[in-house]
């Protein structure tokens, strides 16, 4: 049975670092509000970089990783929802920068849960022998579509920029690969979480100085509506994909959860028993990355030489849609 393995992993946030300091400079804010709430400290935000120069970054050091040129790939599956441009999506720009000849390539829009949809997608092509090798991008820019003043403050301090990227290959081995991903989502409440404008949602212009000036061009949040589902879903999607695998939370070596809120985290973790050292976190450093939390995490991790052969590891999301997977694979 062909499976896809994770052959290589590579993150890129861009240099800029702006601290929990600088944005109480910036709006009514404070340091100990956004580190108690959330467990930010700080975010990297571009200056002059787009979607693609970072999505790029991540997929060269991926490749390389996976010792592989851009022209060993046969299909790119990025996941955003901030995308280069309103159209073509960012995985175009990007085919365009690795020049890795006319394979296919699409955007995938699933939020904060982007990346495991996106390994999913990417795992059935394989599994199907569409392709044999994909590259998976997660990207976000954030940081130019945030209200950075105190009306969008309950939003803007949570989010960074960054992309991560994979590297899944066709494999024959018995015991490795993706074993078990697990979607699900819940369009009713797609409001709770989302930038109404631009849309083609309601008649008229997609884009009017009336959506600017009232702030339908920002992303508005029910935080609490939302933290109260994510301790919900995590720990169900992530023990619903275990016991598909006939795995048990013993066996899991390291546990990857999207990157929104700290508190979210370790609200999951004390419900299942996890311990800290299983289940690294970026969201200190990095804010929520959304797409790129999770392929972020992976490329820490394999830096620090925790992707060893034979590593189980458990990728939870959950975000706005609502969307919420969860994925086991074996390195
Ligand atoms: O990645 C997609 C999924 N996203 C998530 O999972 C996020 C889920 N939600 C959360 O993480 C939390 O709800 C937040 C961190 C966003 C907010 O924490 P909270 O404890 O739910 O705060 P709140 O929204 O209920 O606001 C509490 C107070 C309010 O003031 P009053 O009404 O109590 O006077 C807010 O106006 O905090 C105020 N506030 C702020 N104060 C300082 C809101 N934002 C800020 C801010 N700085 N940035």
């Amino acid at each position: 049975m062909v499976r896809a393995r994770i052959v290589g992993t590579g993150g890129y946030v861009p240099e800029r670092v702006v601290t929990n300091h600088d944005l109480a400079e910036r709006m009514d804010t404070s340091d100990e509000w956004i580190r108690q709430r959330s467990g930010i400290e700080e975010r990297r935000w571009v200056t002059d970089e787009t979607a693609a120069d970072l999505a790029e970054q991540a997929a060269r050091r991926a490749l390389a990783r996976a010792g592989l040129e851009p022209g060993d790939i046969d299909c790119i599956v990025l996941a955003t929802l901030s995308a280069h441009a309103e159209f073509p999506g960012t995985s175009f720009f990007l085919q365009e920068r690795l020049d890795c000849g006319e394979i296919p390539c699409f955007d995938l829009r699933a939020q904060c849960s982007g990346f495991l949809f996106g390994l999913a997608t990417a795992d059935s092509f394989i599994r199907a022998g569409q392709f044999r090798r994909v590259l998976l991008v997660g990207c976000e820019v954030h940081s130019t579509g945030l209200d950075i003043s105190d009306r969008g403050r309950a939003v803007s301090v949570l989010f960074g920029d960054g992309a991560g990227a994979v590297v899944l290959e066709g494999s024959e081995k018995d015991d490795a690969g993706i074993l078990e991903v697990r979607m699900h989502a819940e369009g009713r409440h797609a409001r709770r979480l989302w930038i109404e404008a631009p849309g083609t949602g309601y008649p008229g212009p997609r884009l009017t100085e009336e959506h600017v000036r009232s702030g339908r061009i920002y992303p508005v949040m029910e935080g609490r509506f939302v933290f109260k589902h994510a301790v919900t879903r995590m720990p169900e999607v992530l023990l619903e994909t275990l016991h598909a695998a006939s795995l048990k939370l013993e066996d899991v070596d390291l546990f990857l959860f999207h990157q929104a809120n700290l508190r979210i985290n370790e609200y999951v973790m004390g419900q299942l028993g996890i311990p800290p050292e299983k289940a690294p976190s970026n969201i200190q450093r990095y804010g929520n990355c959304s797409a790129a939390s999770i392929p972020l995490l992976l490329a820490e991790a394999d830096e620090a030489g925790r992707l060893t052969p034979g590593t189980l590891v458990s990728m939870t999301a959950f975000g706005s849609g609502f969307s919420w997977a969860s994925a086991v694979a074996r390195l």
